[in-house]
């Protein structure tokens, strides 16, 4: 079963996955930029339209909503139509929601536009970890993968700056239309990358996975990887019903916990409400928009140390220090609004404790989530998994989303920051308890310890397939 699938570093092969790797992390950015330009864009549709607070609420959050529609979509065609293809697709539709949002009307065809590209950006969430993790080899799989995450965070830094760049005279149509040019990047770019090879073999077409194993792995790496690939297809029958056979069950816990864990501590509330949180410690507003950028940089920064540290730390480590660090500065970002008076002081506690929580959500629970949920599915279900679990977490969000502004009327900033510090304590807990260690496996290896476990193995997972060890 032992898999060595570690590619010689030498012979040049890993430029491929890497170039594989940075397209298919565009599909990450177009998701981190069009969640992040309305931040900026929607203060000036604002004025651009008659709108009672509904409609405004719809215009900000319908792009959740269409991304919990598109996550649901998506992974049952990540499964039927391939990987790839789901790619391509969710970058045609990226451009005609930017499109449709940018001519926009009325207000109404603009809520459409924000659906459309909700959709695509529910598609991308899924398919880029799921196409990366099953092109990289193992011992570079978790950097990879948190490639598409370091996406986002560059997508989101993008959106505040074209933000930025179109606030004169307040072109909110450039900010939206700007999304169209990644995704004409993206489109052209998937026409020449092949499939996922784990999806080719499962569809019947080993000899064409061959080819795409062979630009990355040796031969023996090949013939070992294709028998594990098979061995383990042979193994199942497949199904969204089989999601719910007992041995998939901690597999869906893990998924599912951390879907709706990684949103209800808050993340979104910072990256959606940044400005408006610090001008309510005193800051003026333009002074609160740089501290935003501030802000983006630091996830940016703080996601490229989780994509080093990711395969040689393991994903437990980076998770449990990120959760105990948001918990400590969400407690501290709390306390600053009780600060006395002098409100330079209070903006300063609050922009730092700020920096800091995004910081450890960035080194951990950030890329931590998106890389688990790509690993710890049998291949027959991945898609179909991954966007059950990747549903959960669109809704999550929306929720957050809707619910913050309520919050922050009924139990005040501090109150909520507290809340979303005790959920952070629940995630650590829940991590200690259920969280696996995937760092250097092959998928194959991992699914296989989910059945051994379930079905009367080793409880601590760490009995079969680890590939050889880095450090
Ligand atoms: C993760 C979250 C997403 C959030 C982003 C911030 O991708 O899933 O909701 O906006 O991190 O960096």
């Amino acid at each position: 079963m032992t898999v060595d699938t570690d590619a010689p570093e030498a012979d040049g092969r890993n430029r491929f996955v890497y170039v594989t790797a940075a397209l298919a992390a565009l599909n990450g950015l177009l998701f981190g930029f069009d969640t992040g330009i309305i931040s900026g864009a929607f203060l000036y549709i604002r004025d651009a339209f008659t709108m009672t607070p509904l409609v405004e609420g719809i215009v900000v959050s319908g792009a959740l909503a269409g991304a919990a529609l598109g996550a649901a979509l998506g992974g049952y065609l990540a499964d039927r139509w391939g990987r790839r293809r789901l790619i391509l697709v969710s970058a045609v539709v990226f451009f005609v929601g930017s499109l449709v949002m940018a001519i926009a009307p009325t207000v109404e065809v603009l809520v459409v536009g924000r659906l459309i590209d909700g959709v695509a950006i529910g598609f991308a969430s899924i398919v880029g970890p799921l196409y990366l993790s099953e092109i990289a080899p193992p011992k570079i799989r978790g950097s990879l993968v948190s490639l598409n995450q370091l996406a986002v965070t560059v997508g989101i830094l993008s959106s505040y700056f074209v933000n930025y760049a179109f606030a004169d005279g307040g072109q909110w149509r450039w900010m939206l239309g700007t999304g169209m040019v990644p995704a004409v990047i993206l489109a052209v770019g998937m026409v020449f990358m092949p499939e996922s090879p784990r999806w080719l073999v499962e569809h019947d077409r080993e000899s064409k996975a061959r080819d795409v194993l062979s630009r990355t792995r040796t031969d023996d790496q090949i013939r070992a990887e294709l028998a594990e690939i098979n061995e383990t297809i042979e193994a199942e029958d497949g199904g969204l019903l089989d999601l719910l056979e007992p041995w998939m069950r901690p597999a869906l816990v893990v998924g599912v916990g951390l879907a709706v864990l990684q949103q209800v501590t808050g993340i979104n509330t910072v990256i959606y409400y940044a400005p408006t949180i610090l001008e309510s410690t005193g800051f003026e507003s333009s002074a609160s928009i740089l501290a935003t950028v501030g802000i983006g940089v630091v996830n940016v920064v703080m996601t490229v140390v989780a994509v080093v540290l990711i395969d040689r730390r393991g994903r437990r480590p980076l998770l449990s220090v990120g959760l105990a660090g948001m918990t400590l500065t969400l407690v501290a970002l709390g306390a600053a609004f009780y600060l006395p008076g002098f409100s330079g002081f209070v903006g300063t506690v609050a922009t730092g404790s700020l920096m800091l929580y995004v910081a450890f959500f960035a080194v951990g629970l950030g890329p931590v989530f998106w890389l688990l949920i790509s690993e710890i599915y049998p291949l027959k279900v991945r898609g179909t998994a991954m966007g059950v679990v990747t549903v959960f977490n669109w809704v999550a969000n929306l929720a957050v989303s809707l619910a913050f502004p309520v919050m922050v009327a009924e139990i005040t900033t501090a109150g909520t920051f507290w809340v979303f510090a005790a959920l952070s304590a629940v995630a650590l807990a829940f991590t200690y308890r259920f969280v696996p260690e995937t760092k250097g496996r092959s998928l194959e290896a991992i699914e296989s310890d989910l059945r051994e476990n379930v079905l009367g193995g080793s409880p601590d997972g760490s009995s079969a397939g680890t590939v050889s060890d880095d450090d």
